[in-house]
């Protein structure tokens, strides 16, 4: 092992990883199976090592295509993969045109504002597509876009974010959509890197039952893109409340337009969706990776439309009759996969809910589910976790029905996967635990629900055409069923997959791919193992459990942070010297950061000095970045080069044996710290 990559691996969240025995199978009910979409335990088969690449045309045979393409894979350019390479596509037809001749009175989203007093608003196939044209009209006639242009969008969970999505898709418009909760300077970096000079927005929403003024941080973004040279021309502002502007902040004349305002001038606009090849880009999403700057994760159209609708239908088990309701916010990738496209994509109705989970009331969630008869359902630990603890008796409650539940986003305990399979699913839906990431595009593990029996704490084998592995740091494989852990990659591409990162090649092959290739001027696709970054052990029976993340990123909510961007934050207060960000365990939240601070020399803490730090990350990143609590010490502690051992700080944070520590540059620290954080 390299001293580069054991200093990594101290970092691990692995290493404090939960730590639980197997658990018993339990199988999907009869009543499941026979409705299942896909019962034929021959999927493995046809999508086998032997029939790849090829076997993905079942996914692809899925959709609508203009051209059909003529080659499935082209590894030419490896890492960088091409799929369906000469197909032609559109991503907003798929999602809604094709879907009018049978389906046009159907609902497509069942928008569910945050207030319960406010009517749901039920989107048909038919008002979706009047609704998409009308406002690509607005992106390609009063914007100027085009295909290949990026577009930034700062949305929170309304309606208008999958239509504002799917009027970029129609035109090939890249989208970018930023998490809403994230700050303006979060957002600004996002427009810098993407290029965007068109950025989407809304004046406020709910959350909380509090009303949001979310203009202010369109005017923060605009304004620190600018000082990095990217300059917004048109900032486009959706109204929660059509017709009343609902936000504090003024208007910008001649930057901001109120989109209900230029609707009008737009009613009955029709456009034509535009055939794009099948690896033109559909969207940039950003996430977090080992060092400060978010990485802009390039999908493709057709590749990765085949693939969530591909899983949508086998892992989801969605029909077009189901109501499904998948509880993640569209600003991740959970949600652009299997909230948008894919179930919109296979025909089905898709829920959209405006605010937490447990507001007013954690019934809040079941009362959403009785009401529009949802019967799948889709949610992350996180949520499942804070439900069971505040309202452990609530599903009862409520007369609903699923059939299938997912879990996705960080590892489940088996005492809250039970609860979800009891309570939440009464015993009657089946559960499948999804490992994958936001450069997947879709699953990478899970169990085919109505094939192979649930294995609480597990997320399953890998799907039908993924094949995992698993290295130690030298590249040997480390055998299923040894209990031993190890790096855990991908042996082949899939169609969902990322591109690149967007304008950084090298980073992509740095992080991705180069560790486990073995010859860089390979075109074969079988020297380039996927290495997703988290550590994971295989059972005897193939399943996989996830035990957290090998590099410096931290999981809050199911949720990717890269430690060095908050410790970048931090180190934006001029007292600051040196921070050091570390995983510790939360109840609720799966992990949540501690910030440990040195001061410039001669500087002394306060508890003014510790809010500031902490202000300033939720200015630079967001609330859900925001530190458990900011140490302020008299100093790190240190190897005798001069690193800092976050090793150390993580198990004092954890109230975990520290180890050695003799070796340091200044023990003595240790103990001080200690007495600090645990008071002892
Ligand atoms: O560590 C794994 C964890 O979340 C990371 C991916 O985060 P992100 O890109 O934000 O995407 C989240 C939703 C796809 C992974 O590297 N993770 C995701 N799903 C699971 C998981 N850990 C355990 N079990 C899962 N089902």
């Amino acid at each position: 092992m390299s001293s580069k990559e054991k200093e990594v691996t101290e970092t691990s969240e692995a290493e404090i990883a939960v730590h639980w025995g197997e658990e018993q199978l339990i199988h999907p009910s009869t009543q499941f199976i026979a409705q299942a979409n896909v019962t034929d335990p021959a999927v493995y088969e046809r999508f086998s090592l032997d029939n790849f690449p090829n076997c993905f045309k079942e996914y692809a045979d899925l959709l609508s295509w203009y051209e059909y393409w003529h080659t499935t894979l082209d590894t030419s350019d490896a890492p960088c993969w091409k799929w369906f390479v000469g197909g032609k596509i559109n991503a907003s037809y798929n999602c809604i045109d094709r879907h009018l001749a049978k389906n046009k009175n159907k609902t497509a989203i069942h928008f569910v504002p945050e207030p319960e007093n406010e009517k749901v608003e039920h989107i048909t196939f038919q008002e979706l597509y009047v609704r998409v044209n009308e406002f690509a009209a607005i992106l390609r006639d009063f914007c100027g876009l085009k295909a290949g242009d990026r577009v930034t969008l700062h949305l929170p969970m309304v309606a208008e974010l999958p239509i504002s999505m799917l009027a970029c898709a129609r035109l090939g418009i890249i989208h970018s959509q930023v998490f809403g909760g994230f700050s303006g300077k979060a957002c600004a970096d996002r427009i810098v890197d993407s290029g965007s000079s068109v950025l989407i927005t809304m004046d406020s929403y709910y959350r909380s039952g509090q009303l949001l003024d979310h203009k202010e941080k369109a005017d923060t973004a605009v304004a620190d893109a600018a000082k990095e040279d990217q300059k917004v021309d048109k900032v486009l502002i959706w109204q929660r409340y059509p017709g009343k502007y609902s936000a504090q902040t003024p208007l910008v004349a001649g930057r901001d337009f109120v989109i209900n305002d230029l609707l009008k001038k737009h009613y009955g606009a029709r456009v034509d969706p535009v055939k794009m090849p099948a690896e033109a880009p559909l969207f940039l999403m950003y996430t977090s990776g080992t060092t400060g700057k978010p990485k802009g994760c390039q999908h493709s159209t057709g590749g990765y439309l085949a693939y969530v609708t591909g899983t949508s239908k086998y892992v989801q088990d969605i029909h077009p009759e189901d109501v499904y309701w998948c509880m993640a916010d569209i600003g991740w990738i959970t949600g652009h996969s299997y909230i948008v496209y894919g179930p919109l994509a296979l025909g089905a109705s898709t829920v959209v809910y405006e605010g937490v989970p447990n507001y007013p009331d954690p019934g809040r969630p079941w009362r959403i589910a009785q009401d529009l008869g949802v019967n799948i359902f889709h949610t992350a630990p996180t949520a499942i976790r804070a439900l069971r603890k505040t309202g452990p008796d609530e599903p009862q409650k409520y007369n609903y029905h699923f059939k299938h539940m997912t879990t996705v986003g960080e590892p489940i305990e088996p005492e809250v996967w039970k609860w979800y399979y009891h309570s939440v699913g009464k015993g009657e839906a089946a559960i499948v635990d999804t490992w994958w990431q936001t450069e997947n595009g879709g699953f990478l593990c899970s169990t085919v629900p109505a094939i192979k029996p649930m294995k609480p704490g597990s997320a399953g084998p890998g799907m039908p055409g993924i094949h995992p592995i698993v290295f130690d740091e030298e590249g040997n494989v480390v055998p299923p069923g040894t209990g031993k852990a190890g790096n855990i990659c991908i042996q082949n591409p899939w169609p969902g997959s990322f591109q690149t990162i967007w304008r950084d090649r090298e980073r992509y092959v740095r992080e991705y791919y180069e560790h486990y290739c073995k010859d860089p001027k390979s075109k074969r696709w079988q020297d380039w193992p996927y290495k997703a970054g988290d550590a994971a052990v295989v059972a005897a029976d193939g399943y996989v459990r996830i035990l957290g993340r090998i590099d410096d990123v931290i999981n809050v909510s199911g949720h990717r942070l890269g430690t060095k961007e908050i410790e970048s934050a931090a180190l934006t207060v001029p007292e600051v010297a040196e921070a050091a960000v570390v995983p510790v365990k939360h109840e609720l939240k799966g992990k949540e950061p501690d910030l440990y601070i040195a001061l410039k020399p001669g500087l002394t803490g306060s508890d003014d000095l510790a809010k500031r730090i902490q202000d300033a990350v939720v200015k630079e990143i967001g609330s859900i970045a925001r530190p458990r609590k900011v140490w302020i010490v008299s100093d790190m502690p240190k190897t005798r080069s001069g690193k800092i051992m976050r090793r150390v700080l993580s198990a004092i944070s954890n109230n975990t044996a520290v180890g050695d520590v003799m070796t340091l540059a200044n023990p003595d620290i240790v103990t001080e710290i200690t007495k600090m954080v645990q008071g002892k």
